[in-house]
């Protein structure tokens, strides 16, 4: 059942729904619990659905507030809000999908976003548009939201026609440019597979795959190999974005490129905006089996404060794996949308490194890199057997050493252990960010422990 009917959602944009949104904000901002602002939107309107949209839609107002500049005017459902992209990702992509415009043999082409819901993506694509003529409809199945939407376009400036469609069968112009952002939600839980998003992303596009450009929003979680993606397009792209430390989202893209495939690792397919981590290339290491879906053109966006900071292009041509040798004095741990993208061999490859396993995505080298953002790198202290009694040992003698004890964190890279009961048999030393991490790192054959320093790190908060 829809959250909200259209009959209520046509009251909250009213100037009384208005001022009850507004009424119920400062009440909760002055600390009233939920139960009693309920209670007093009763003075203000009979129907209990109002009452509760009312709520909702402060509730909602005020989790918005950290992202959107607009959130005091905006209105949202819970639910909706929950749904909506982050506006620094929307941003991102609105613009990505614009830069297209030029390229459309259309001229002006429509700009349709496909499951718009109360309009996070479609009020940026709307202003990343503004001055290129290109109109912006927005398509959703529930009409309640995009009454909230068309309130929405309104308070940001911006114009854009809801259509209250299904969008499997929504009829798309020739060349018309497309957002997507289908639902991973389905009866309340979380799906995973794509045929199971609402709508059914094999379905979507199929139905609208012969248009122009694409931009479709998908979990980070989507692999490259996953088979309800078309297998055999030229231009699919799948980038990987990570907002801060945060993986996001994978968003697919058709038609975005602006042709041609990614530069190779040898003609230096980076676009680091630090201009970092440009190294010369190590000694080519023998090329390996590159796995399922490796044949997929790929890209790792890194986005601070709504800035790209970096972003890097993957190809069969960038993903031959390095070889796996001894931990040097250097661990390198990649970033989340590097490693989805699979550029990170690649990386390693800048930076004359080589795999700690073959089946992590962890590096290790000689040399100190420079700061960039694509990685941390971690000044190894030792390389111990996993074994309590040995590491218990060695921190003992280490603290014995020096002035101070040693704080001291766990991470387990492939390992499935129990922190907890490491941490007991480790004989509980003394917890903390800022000293030693001891790092369990599954091997081919064995476990191993490697003993780095989280202070002299060079990384994004090295
Ligand atoms: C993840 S939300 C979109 C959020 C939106 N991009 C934003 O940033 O605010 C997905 C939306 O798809 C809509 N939807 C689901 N199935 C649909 C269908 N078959 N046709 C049109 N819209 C659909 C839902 O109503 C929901 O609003």
């Amino acid at each position: 059942m829809a959250e909200l009917d259209v009959e209520t959602a046509r009251w909250l944009v009213s100037t009384a729904g208005l001022a009850a949104v507004a009424a119920a904000t400062t009440q909760l901002d002055d600390g009233a619990d939920e139960l009693k602002v309920a209670t007093d939107l009763s003075r203000r309107t009979s129907h209990p659905e109002r009452r509760s949209a009312a709520l909702g839609a402060a509730v909602a107002r005020r989790r918005a507030r950290q992202r959107w500049p607009l959130a005091e005017e905006l209105l949202f459902t819970r639910a909706a809000l929950e749904q909506a992209s982050d506006p620094a990702l929307s941003a991102h992509r609105a613009a990505r999908l614009v830069a297209t415009l030029g390229r459309s043999p259309a001229a002006a082409a429509t700009i349709v976003d496909l499951c718009a819901g109360v309009g996070g993506d479609a009020l940026a694509l709307a202003q990343a548009a503004a001055g290129t003529g290109a109109p912006v409809c927005a398509v959703d199945d529930d009409p309640a939201r995009l009454v909230l939407l068309a309130h929405n376009a309104e308070v940001a400036g911006v114009t854009v026609t809801p259509h209250h469609a299904d969008a499997l069968t929504f009829p798309l112009a020739p060349g018309a440019v497309v957002h997507a952002d289908p639902s991973r939600r389905r009866d309340g839980r979380r799906v995973r597979r794509l045929a199971d998003h609402l709508p059914s992303v094999p379905a979507l596009l199929a139905a609208h795959l012969r248009t122009g450009a694409w931009a479709l929003a998908l979990s980070p979680g989507v692999a490259l190999d996953d088979p309800d993606l078309p297998a055999d397009l030229e231009d699919l792209e799948v980038e990987y974005v990570q907002l801060g430390d945060a993986l996001v989202e994978a968003t697919v893209w058709l038609g975005a490129n602006d042709g041609g495939r990614p530069a190779t690792a040898a003609a230096g397919a980076t676009a680091d905006a630090t201009g970092a981590a440009t190294g010369a290339a190590a000694a080519a290491p023998p090329a390996q089996p590159a796995g399922p879906g490796s044949h997929r053109r790929t890209r790792a966006t890194l986005l601070q404060d709504g800035e790209v900071v970096a972003s890097r292009l993957g190809s069969p041509a960038t993903r031959t794996r390095l070889p796996v040798d001894e931990v040097g004095s250097v661990l390198i741990e990649p970033v989340p949308a590097a490693v989805r993208a699979r550029v990170h061999d690649d990386l390693g490859r800048e930076l004359g490194a080589w795999r700690v396993s073959a089946h992590r995505a962890l590096l290790t080298c000689d040399v100190s890199p420079p700061p960039s953002p694509w990685y941390r790198a971690r000044p190894v202290e030792a390389v111990l057997p996993a074994r309590p009694k040995e590491l218990r040992r060695w921190l003992g003698q280490r603290q014995a050493a020096g002035t101070e004890r040693p704080e001291v964190e766990l991470v387990l890279h492939g390992v499935d252990a129990d922190p907890a009961e490491l941490w007991r048999r480790l004989g509980r030393p003394r917890r903390g960010p800022h000293g030693l991490r001891l790092e369990f790192v599954r091997r081919e054959r064995d476990i191993v422990t490697v003993v780095t320093r989280t202070c002299g790190m060079v990384g994004p908060d090295g």
